[in-house]
This record gives structure tokens, sequence and C-alpha cells, in this order.
């Protein structure tokens, strides 16, 4: 590895199918930031490094407490797109004091990076970042969300590509969370609950109205969207369209449908439906709102570098900011909003 002149971003998987995402996304945010890839693959890596400009590659063992590294690697910050079931990432950037991104967690596995925090709180600022598609689709659930003076329910149901799975280590998530955890969470009339059979499935209409049977997930979004509102019920639900419906030229787009029931602030009950679609596959936005994060984290954007304690997406970024950003992007919203009980359906494309 050599050596580069100011503190890297060190992304460790910054090689994989979201990581490589993440790095490009962060390039074009901060076209000088330094960025240094992480990989047992150095060649891979390398490769990725000089098609970014402004980053070098370095062979991670997550074996040791070092990841490797010369004693002398200065780091900004520490984003991992892999599972890091030794932590010894976290550790590395606690010891040296700068901002920790986990990617990989699900709602019932964040207990140990939990635990190191509170060993010492003082030390970094950590973000918890295993929400769906890298925090986005909370934080722009709580942007939709703030029509309305109190929060009844959010669900969001999302349709993905069954070819859109990610690179080797999303698909090892996967099936560890099929092993290990066959209930996921939900928030159901203001109870957690792991919800079983029946209740761990919802159906739900998509963007161009076709019905889906989606399953309930366990990602940090039911836990962060509980705590950040009043709602009652909070729940994320997976279809997965097959390949052979794509039409001909048709990519690997995905959709995510946000459904909010509230009090508005003019006292009427309503119900809001935003449809976000992107034509890239999920791993895209996943890999900006992680860029987004790292940005806000380092004090690049939205204020001054954050202080160090343990966060989710939400106690960093501001919803709205965030998705002019994803517009900017590519992504699209469509809106359908019910603005009174029993009132007429009104439609808009942002
Ligand atoms: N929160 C979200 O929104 C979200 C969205 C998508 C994916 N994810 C998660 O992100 C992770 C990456 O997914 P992906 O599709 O990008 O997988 P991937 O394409 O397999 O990428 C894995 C990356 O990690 C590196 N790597 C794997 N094992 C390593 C090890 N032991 N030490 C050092 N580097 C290692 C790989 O490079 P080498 O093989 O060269 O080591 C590669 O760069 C998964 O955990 C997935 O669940 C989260």
């Amino acid at each position: 590895m050599s050596a580069p002149t100011n503190p890297s971003v060190l992304i460790i998987g910054g090689s994989g199918v979201v990581g490589s995402r993440a790095a490009r996304a962060l390039r074009r945010l901060q076209p000088a930031l330094p960025i240094t890839l992480g990989a047992r693959d150095l060649a891979r890596a390398d490769t990725l490094a000089k098609e970014i400009g402004g980053a070098n590659a370095a062979r991670i063992d997550l074996e040791r407490q070092d990841l490797g590294l010369p004693a002398d690697a200065a780091f900004s910050a520490v984003v991992v797109f892999l599972k890091d079931t030794s932590l010894n990432s976290m550790k590395y950037a606690q010891a040296k004091g700068i901002p920790y991104v986990a990617f990989s967690d699900f709602v019932f596995d964040i207990g140990p990076a939990v635990a190191h925090y509170i060993q010492k709180p003082g030390s970094a600022p950590i973000l918890m970042l295993g929400h769906f598609l890298g925090g986005t689709v909370t934080l722009a659930a709580l942007h939709f969300a703030r029509e309305f003076q109190h929060v009844h329910s959010i669900e969001i149901g999302a349709v993905f590509d069954e070819e859109d799975v990610g690179g080797p280590a999303a698909k090892g998530d996967l099936e560890h969370v099929a092993r290990s955890v066959p209930h996921p969470l939900i928030l159901e009339n203001g109870k957690f609950l792991w919800a079983q059979g029946e209740g761990a499935t919802r159906v739900f209409r998509g963007a161009d109205g076709t019905e889906w049977k989606g399953h309930a997930s366990p990602l940090l979004d039911v836990v962060s969207l509980a705590a950040a509102t009043d709602a009652r019920t909070v729940r994320l639900d997976f279809a997965v369209r097959p390949s052979a419906s794509r039409r001909p030229g048709q990519g690997l787009s995905h959709e995510v449908i946000i459904e909010i029931v509230g009090e508005r602030r003019d006292g009427t009950t309503g119900r809001v439906r935003h449809a976000l679609t992107d034509d890239d596959v999920h791993s895209g936005m996943s890999a900006r709102g992680a860029a987004l994060a790292v940005e806000r984290l380092l004090g690049l954007a939205g204020g001054p570098p954050v202080a160090p304690g343990l966060y989710h997406p939400e106690g960093l970024l501001d919803p709205a900011y965030v998705l002019e950003r994803l517009k900017e992007l590519g992504t699209r919203i469509q809106v359908t909003a019910l603005p009174e009980r029993h009132g007429r359906l009104q439609q808009r494309m942002t």
C-alpha cells in the first residue's frame, strides 16, 4: 500500500458490488477526498482505485487487530461493506478515534457492536447503517412523514428483480438470515413482535398498480422509524419480481413503496403513498446513502464533523437534503395522496 498524502476514507469491501458504487458516489460528491479500497484481492481493488482516481488499495486481514495495515497508516474514517464478525474493523476505528460505518448488520445482530460502543462511548462516532438501501428509505419516509402531526403507521414495500442479489458477501448475508432468523421484527399496534406465518407477509401494490405479496425483513428501518415517529405500526416487506417478467431491454430496476397514515396538521386523517423507483441495481441507492453518510460524518456537508456517539442515519442526515440528492442522482418519486378520509385521490410526479 502506498501512503496517501492526507488521511483517506478506508472502504473495506470497496471492490465489491455496493462498496465500489459507494466509492464512486463518494468521489462524485467529494472530488478531492482520498479513498483507500480495502479487500483481500489487492489486484482487483487496485484496478478500481486507478479508475476512481485519488485512491489506492490496501490488503485487509480482518483476523488481525491492526487489519494487516502498517502501524503508521492514517485514515479519516472506516466504512465496512461486509459482515465483519470479528469487529476488528470497529475496534480499529475506535482505537484511532475516527468515524466507523457498519453496513451489514440486521436488527437482530447489532448487539456485539452496541456492546463495543458502550465500552468506549467517547472514542468515535459509530454509525449503524444496516438499513434498507443505505438508510435512504428511512430518511425518505421521515421526510414524507413531516406532513403529518401524528403518524399512525408506516408500511414499506419493496420489489426487487430476482437477479438483483448483490455479490457473494450479500448472498452470504441473506443465507445467514434465512438460516438463523426465521422471524422478522415488526411494530404492530404499538408493540414490537417477531412476526410469524401470515403475520410476516403483506400484500401491497407496486408503482404500476401490480399486486405483490411481500415478506417482512429484519432490517434496522423498523426500529429507526419507530423511534423517530409516534407510529404504532411500522413494517418493511420485500417481494421478488421474476426476471422472466422483465420487459425486453429493461435492466434490474427496483421500486420502494412508502405508505403513511396519519393525522394531518389540519386535523384530518390522511393516507399518502410515495413510490421510489430507480433504474440501477438496489446497491446503487444503498451506495449513495453510504456516501452521503460518510460526507456528513467527516463534516464535509451538513455541519461540522460528527462527535463520538452511536448513530442511525436519521440522527445524522437531513431527510430533505438526502431526498434532493437522490433525485439529482436519478431516483424518481411518485406521490399519491388521499387528502382527507374518503377524499379524492391526487397524484403527482417529482
Ligand atoms: N445496508 C444496505 O443498504 C446494504 C445494501 C446492499 C448490501 N449490503 C451489504 O453489503 C455487503 C456487501 O455486499 P456486496 O453485494 O457488495 O458483496 P460483494 O460484491 O461480495 O463485496 C464484498 C467486498 O468485501 C471484500 N471482502 C469480502 N470478504 C473479505 C474479508 N474477509 N476481508 C476483507 N475484504 C473482504 C470483497 O473483496 P475481496 O473478495 O477481494 O476480499 C469485496 O470487496 C453485504 O454484507 C451486504 O449484505 C447492505
